[in-house]
């Protein structure tokens, strides 16, 4: 039989516990923790908590989901880094508390790999395509904004990234600043849905190769506010949905002008979106309509695997328990990528 990995994740503010068999998915459990949003944003210290009071009831629900004991466990992957480090340490102590009780393998994962090797995750009643090697991965998250050149499914290069803010930042700052709850992305995706994306227009940056900024976009919309609400206080309630529209439209802009830009110079037509981002509806459309007009074949992920789970992190570690790539029991997490 194929061999069986729980993957743990809990860099950010959700914790979840998965098991695959092989590159199978048999449970998936995401536990949210709502106690952010009335801070406008994740508090690590709650986070941390929250981790704790949640970790093992979901580990327990992925077990019983997928219909196993934790004796027939092959692998425990959890994510070691990048992500605040309170949040990390509680998946991390929590896998090495279980391979030590049941003499299981550790494997440690970049969660960033974990996004990207989620296009490779098979659902137990239905084909999903898998992107061919080599392809491009648009990395956008909260915390990350890249464009991976994936040669192998752990042979990948970095070949653009943000210089300031991530692209998932944009969206929950911009947010902010019309009074819209945290996560902003999904409220501005919901919202952008009614408006018109061409009303308004906002700074689009000017940065080398394949790089991104997003800095300049958020002060020109903040200004841009700034001054129609010293004219009509009422401004941004009337005019939310253009609003959202264009903000979501010159996003989406930025990140596709960079992306056909690498596609062209690498030669490459295969194309993949993943992390939080991915779930925009808007650029989910916007990538399906360039890759027909540029014969890209274009890899979407499934919605569930969009944003922060633990499916990525098991399926990740499935390919390096394939390589005998283990963790020793002393591993650290660590909060930057550069660390990893
Ligand atoms: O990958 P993820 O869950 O966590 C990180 O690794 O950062 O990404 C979270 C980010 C947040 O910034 C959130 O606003 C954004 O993904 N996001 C969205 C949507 N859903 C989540 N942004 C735009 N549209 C969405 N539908
Ligand atoms: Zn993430």
């Amino acid at each position: 039989m194929d061999i069986t990995i729980l993957g743990i994740e809990s860099s950010c503010d959700d914790t979840s516990a998965a098991v695959l068999r092989g590159t199978t998915l048999l449970s998936n459990v995401i536990a949210n923790q709502d106690v952010h949003m009335k801070y406008g944003g994740v508090i690590p210290e709650l986070a941390s908590r929250a981790h704790q009071q949640n970790i093992i009831p979901v580990v327990d629900a992925a077990l019983k989901g997928a219909g196993i004991t934790a004796d027939e466990i092959d692998g425990i992957a959890f994510t070691r880094g990048p992500g605040l480090l309170g949040s990390l340490l509680v998946g991390v102590s929590f896998a090495k508390g279980l391979a030590i009780a049941k003499d299981i393998p550790l494997i440690e994962i970049n969660h960033l790999q974990g996004h990207i090797l989620s296009h490779f995750i098979d659902l137990p009643d239905r084909e999903v395509p898998h992107p061919a090697f080599p392809f491009l991965c648009l990395l956008v998250s909260g915390g990350h904004t890249q464009i991976v050149l994936v040669r192998d499914h752990l042979d990948m290069e970095i070949i653009g990234s943000t210089i300031d803010d991530a692209a998932g930042e944009a969206f929950d700052k911009c947010a902010k600043v019309m009074n819209l709850p945290y996560p902003g992305g999904p409220v501005i995706d919901r919202l952008a849905k009614e408006g018109d994306p061409k009303r308004f227009k906002f700074a689009k940056p000017n940065v080398d190769g394949y790089d991104f900024s997003f800095s300049g976009l958020k002060t020109s919309f903040l200004y841009f506010l700034r001054d129609e609400m010293a004219a009509n206080p009422n401004f941004i309630e009337e005019n939310k949905a253009d609003l959202c529209a264009s903000l979501q439209h010159t996003i989406i802009q930025i990140l596709i002008t960079k992306l056909t830009k690498a596609a062209k110079a690498y030669e490459i037509n295969n194309i993949a979106i993943a992390g939080g981002v991915s779930a925009n509806s808007g650029l989910r459309t916007a990538i399906a309509e360039e890759g027909r007009k540029r014969d890209w074949k274009t890899f979407i992920p499934e919605f569930k695997f969009t944003t922060d789970n633990a499916a990525m992190i098991g399926i990740t570690g499935y390919f390096h328990y394939l390589r005998d790539e283990f963790a020793s029991l002393d591993v650290a997490p660590v909060a930057r990528a550069a660390e990893l």
